[in-house]
């Protein structure tokens, strides 16, 4: 990340601590219709014109190898596998049989010279899914082969990370998610692997899960610690948030006096290369990232608490309107052998995982609000800007006019967007 950058940040959350009130001619927000996470109307437009248009986290290059390997992703619903060519291109096809629909692969991760289906043994090639052998083929009056290759979809690998996108017409990863991409570079993905991976089914819409982790407000309501319930590791009068083209943001939180002396720092902009004893670094992350919350968020279902030795990164995946799967994986440099974590790891993921439940325990219950007369419209306030910002993002994927008037987000965000970007594609 620039220096300009960083110092521009700094300054920011300095007049965040000033602010009396928003900036001058700040908009103010209309309540965000309750529709948007209750009404089935509007979960079907997410899921016809928003999953099956927009890049998702599939999972680690380190999971494929060799060419024939493969790994199985059925998070977005249909069923993909994710397989590494001849040429050792990674690439995605839907998982079901041109013939009579059976899944091509089986088991979630594998190794195969092709992809042979397993109820009749119709075999596509690995590097394109093109069907090149058939049982009995004389049984078939005009079957063309040609016409019968696998569902590809679009598919990219991003610092070992496998993205996939079932729009074929889609903007490139690049042209989508911009210049977070650019800034989340020096995390050195590709010489990262996962740490350990947890996850939990949670009784919400999944825009529920994904609010709670693109805002501060909160953080010393549900997250408070000490004898005295008020001390936290975070001041959020200080948050700055950066929004992003097309519903990507940023969110840069000071550290308390209390977490900052405990840090070593002799204040909240005290930012200097600490590094956590007993964890390996990793060298090229800012100072500013290891001396506050500094959090990423990818439009639309990716967030990460990013660090100098370790992150997770938070994914919301929509199971119905009112269920959502919240999986949450770390990655690191590794440096010890096998798959059992070491102590000051688990310590580590313990502590987050505290902190998820806190989370967790909040959300199902708004669910309930939620669907309840109580509850008219969500008022969001300059400092939760991030989840307009997402839901913008959300109508502008899905087309504005497919929405019903009575469920759409005001866009009134733009002139806020940070204006840095280069190769981006509006979405
Ligand atoms: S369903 Fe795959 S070969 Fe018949
Ligand atoms: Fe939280």
């Amino acid at each position: 990340m620039e220096q300009e950058l960083i110092d521009r940040i700094k300054a920011e959350v300095v007049w965040e601590f000033e602010r009396k009130g928003p900036p001058e001619g700040f908009p103010a927000f209309h309540d965000i219709p309750i529709g948007r996470y209750v009404d089935d109307e509007f979960f079907k437009l997410e899921r016809e014109h928003l999953w099956n248009r927009v890049w998702v986290m599939a999972g680690r290059v380190e999971d494929l190898p060799e060419p024939g390997d493969y790994i199985t992703f059925d998070d977005l619903g249909p069923p993909v596998v994710i397989v590494r060519g001849r040429d050792r291109e990674v690439r995605a096809f839907y998982n079901t049989c041109r013939h009579r629909g059976a899944p091509v692969v089986r088991s979630q991760r594998g190794s195969a010279r092709n992809l042979s289906c397993q109820y009749h043994g119709w075999t596509y090639d690995l590097d394109r899914g093109q069907l090149v052998s058939v049982p009995d083929e004389r049984d078939f009056v005009g079957l063309c082969r040609e016409n019968r290759s696998l569902g590809r979809i679009a598919c990219e690998v991003w610092q070992g990370w496998i993205f996939v996108n079932q729009d074929p017409s889609a903007p490139t990863l690049h042209e989508s998610f911009g210049s977070a991409l650019h800034e989340m570079e020096e995390l050195s993905g590709s010489e990262l692997q996962v740490v350990s991976k947890h996850s939990q089914t949670i009784g919400c819409n999944w825009k529920v899960t994904a609010e709670a982790f693109l805002e501060v407000y909160h953080f010393r309501h549900i997250h408070a610690r000490g004898a005295a319930g008020r001390d936290t590791l975070l001041d959020s009068r200080g948050a700055t948030m950066g929004l992003l083209a097309n519903g990507c943001s940023r969110m840069v939180t000071p550290y308390s006096p209390s977490a900052a002396a405990a840090s070593g720092m002799s204040d909240w902009s005290d930012w200097r290369h600490t590094v956590s004893p007993g964890f390996a670094d990793i060298p090229s992350v800012n100072d500013m990232f290891r001396c506050t919350s500094s959090a990423y968020s990818l439009f639309p279902n990716l967030v990460t608490p990013v660090g100098g030795d370790g992150f997770p990164f938070l994914l919301f995946w929509p199971l119905d309107k009112r269920t959502t799967r919240l999986d949450w994986i770390f990655y690191a440099p590794k440096d010890w052998e096998g798959d059992d974590i070491p102590e000051r790891w688990r310590r580590r993921t313990d502590t987050f995982n505290l902190i998820m439940e806190e989370d967790r325990r909040n959300m199902e219950p708004m669910q309930r609000s939620l669907e309840s007369p109580g509850t008219s419209g969500i008022p969001i306030n300059y400092q939760e800007r991030r989840i307009w910002h997402l839901h913008e993002q959300i109508d502008r994927t899905i087309g504005v006019e497919r929405i019903p008037e009575h469920l759409r987000v005001q866009q009134v965000l733009e002139p806020y967007v940070e204006k840095t970007q280069s190769g981006l594609v509006a979405i």
